[in-house]
Formats: C-alpha cells, structure tokens, sequence
C-alpha cells in the first residue's frame, strides 16, 4: 500500500495560478490573463475567482505559490482496461505485417489472449503491473479514472480484476470508477454457447460482482467479432435489474446500431462510435449520453474510418477523449497524447478536446458534479501546468509539462527523473 498521507495537504491558499478557458465554468473574469486564487480547506475547494477579488478572510491562509502556472481542472480517464495480466506486442508485429484486428482475434490472439495472462496472474501480480501504468497516468493530471473487468470473463477472475481496481484507488488516492466488461469476449471454455455465456454474465456473475459493491457500470462489446445486439440488450436488462447504469462499446468495426439501443437504456457513453449512424447521434443526445472518442486505438489499429466529429458536434452530443488504454489495440499512458491526437486525427478544437478529459469525460462517469471543473463544494482536484496557453496542452507531446497535481486535496510534484513511471511524483 502507497500512503497518500505522507504527501502534503492541499489546503491553504493557491495564488499566482492563470485560469485556463473553461476550467472555472462558474467564475467570470474581467481580463482572462487575470492572477487568479483558489482557496482549499479539508480537501475541498472553498472559494475560486480573481486574486484581486480575494474575500479578506482567507489572506491569511498559508500560501502555495503557483508560480504563473496555468490551471486546469484534474483529468479524468474515462475509458481505460488498466488491470490484465501480459502483453500483446506480438500482435502488433502481426498487424504491421498486415494481419487485420479480426484476423489476430480469430488465430486465437486478441481479447482471449489477454485472458489466458490475466487469469494466471495472481491478485497482488495483477496489482503491481496496473499501478505501474497507473502511476504513468497519474503523473499526466488524472485524477479519476475508469478501469474495466473483461480479461478475467469466469466470476473468480473478473473479481480479481475489479478488486485491484478498487485497490489502486484507495492505494493512490484516486478516484476509480469499476465498469464490469464480462461480455467482453466468449471464453474459450464457451466457444460456441455464446448463449449460456451471456445467462452466466447476467445471472450469475453480474449479480454477485454487484452485491459486493464492486461494479459501478456495466458495459459489454458489442461487435461482430464479440456480442450481438439482442446478446447487449440482455445484459443491459440486468444491469437495470440491479440498477446500474451502462455504457457501451459501439460501432468500432461496424454499425451494430448498439449506441441507438445503449442510448434507448440512458447510457452513460457510447466509446470507439467510428461507424456510429445518424440516428445512433440522434438516440445519443435525446438520451445526454457521451460519445467518448479514442484515438489511441484508431491509431493503432491503423483505422482509416474517422468517427462522425461533425455530426456529434452539429447535434450537440458531448464528446469525451480517453485512453482506452488495453494492451491490445491501445498501449496509450498518457492522456495528454490523446488530447493532441484528437486535434490531429480527429479534429477537435483545441477547448473541446480540454473539456474531453474533463468536464465530458466526468460526465461519461456520472461523475459530473463532482469532477471535472474547478468549482466551489467539490473536491480539490486540479493540475498547474508549466504552460503559457491552453493551446500547448495539445501542441506538445512527449512531455508532462506539470509543475503540480492536487488531487484529491493532496499535493504531488513530478519526480526529479520525470519520466512518469516509478513513483512518479514526490511530495
Ligand atoms: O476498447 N474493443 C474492445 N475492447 C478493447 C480492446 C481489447 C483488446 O484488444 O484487448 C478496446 O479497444
Ligand atoms: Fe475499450
């Protein structure tokens, strides 16, 4: 166990901070350019505006310097498969000798592969190598994050999953979100029953996973390489069963028409959406669920078939960025590489991309009113970045350009070494 409390508390009087656009929806500054102040007290944040319009009672506080950094509210990852056991850089190899993601799936590579690594792998094993990837992203400003079951796909192995996932945010003070993924791929055990599978997901697995406060969302792959649509349905029955929210992965491959029926169950999020449908964006924004964009596995799998950007943003759906970090088709820890390649690849505005791995990407969690802004009530979490404009939060790539993360109302500093991995950060 890593002790958060060893790292100093956040609380006192943050100065010499630059509001970055939309990072204090609430706040209204007469010059953009303004010094800017947030005060923090237990962990929360107290009071947020222009350093000149400072209430006297809080001069006072014990100061922290932000040195000019800009601020941003805490990222939030909200697509991630973090814990598995293994790697997959073979089939990297098979793609670039032009195997399709299909192709590796049905030699026996792909999802089940990672199955195989994550069922042999013990929980503290399992553990250790997420918190490693978990430390990557940490050292980018995340300060939530989605982690999905889906490699373990029998109920002792998802548990083991979703356990560690647990674990990684009581060890990190992190807020994690578990989203059960057991319709993820057919086991091999299950090859050719797909039906009994799905009955075991919904009646037996899903049931018992919840009753252990372990899942917070459900989410199922519906592809024809994985689910099918009634197959979804089924399992998003139970999910309302239990009264879980769901969200799915949709029209990667192909148009399944799962976001229209995802959105028709008030999903949360629709991810990957590359061949999402008119009347899927249609069924998305009468529904307010997300579309979450992930441009780490599109550029992996070398897809050529862009998501429809314009049409999600015409009808006003809210678009999410996130990692979708999996050893698979997205080995991607950094979601600041995402926020560049959603500007490159997709062609997001430099502010929506901002407000995709904040505001909407909370909002993808259901963690909207406590996430993903800076705001008076919530708890503390926000980023200074070495930065002059918000527009180099997309510009660079290849560095982490902090000067400090608070997160949940403690303070990190980017290790001397910098390279994110390890510890990551010292106090
Ligand atoms: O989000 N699309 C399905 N699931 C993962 C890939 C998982 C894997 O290949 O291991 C994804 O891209
Ligand atoms: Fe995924």
């Amino acid at each position: 166990m890593k002790n958060t409390q060893a790292f100093p508390s956040a609380d006192g009087l943050w100065t010499g901070l630059r509001l970055a656009p939309g990072a204090a929806p609430d706040v209204q500054l007469d010059d953009a350019n303004a010094s800017a102040a947030i005060v923090v007290e237990q962990g929360h944040i107290r009071w947020v505006g222009a350093r000149a319009a400072l209430p006297a009672a809080y001069a006072a506080l014990p100061t922290h310097d932000g040195g000019g950094a800009l601020v941003t509210p805490g990222l939030v990852d909200c697509h991630t498969h973090l814990v598995y056991g293994g790697r997959r850089a073979n089939e990297f190899a098979m793609r670039l000798a032009g195997a399709s993601y299909e192709e590796v799936a049905k030699a026996g590579g792909g999802i089940v592969s990672t199955v195989r690594a994550t069922r042999e792998a013990s929980e503290d094993e399992l553990f250790e190598s997420a918190a490693a990837r978990l430390q990557a992203l940490l050292a980018d400003g995340v300060c939530a994050i989605e982690i999905k079951s889906g490699y373990g796909l029998a109920l002792g192995h998802e548990r083991k999953q979703l356990r560690v996932a647990r674990r990684l945010g009581e060890a990190f003070g992190v807020t994690v979100k578990t989203t059960f993924l057991g319709a993820h791929a057919l086991p091999p055990e299950y090859a050719g029953r797909s039906a009994d599978y799905i009955d075991l997901v919904c009646k037996e697995m899903l049931p018992a996973l919840a009753a252990e406060g372990l899942v917070d969302a459900v989410d199922v792959f519906c592809e024809r390489i994985a689910f099918s649509l009634a197959e979804t349905e089924q399992v998003f029955q139970a999910a309302k069963a239990l009264g879980l929210p769901v969200k799915l992965h949709a029209e990667q491959l192909s148009d399944m028409d799962g976001a229209a029926l995802a959105a028709r169950y008030g999903a949360l999020s629709c991810d990957h959406i590359e061949h999402l449908s008119a009347k899927g964006i249609a069924e998305m924004k009468k529904a307010g669920t997300v579309a979450v964009l992930l441009p780490g596995a599109y550029y992996t799998l070398r897809d050529t078939h862009l998501p429809p950007i314009e049409a999600l943003r015409e009808a006003g759906v809210p678009m999410a960025v996130s990692t979708d970090h999996n050893p698979g088709t997205s080995p991607a820890l950094s979601l600041l590489l995402m926020v560049n390649m959603a500007c490159t690849l997709f062609r997001l505005t430099v502010p929506e991309a901002i407000a995709g791995v904040t505001q909407h990407a909370a909002r993808a969690l259901g963690l909207q009113d406590t996430h993903g802004r800076i705001a008076v009530g919530l708890p503390a979490n926000f980023v200074l970045w070495k930065l002059s404009e918000a527009a180099e939060l997309a510009y660079w790539f290849g560095q982490r350009p902090i000067h400090a993360v608070v997160r949940q109302g403690r303070v990190y500093f980017p290790s001397p070494s910098g390279n994110g991995q390890g510890e990551g950060m010292r106090p």
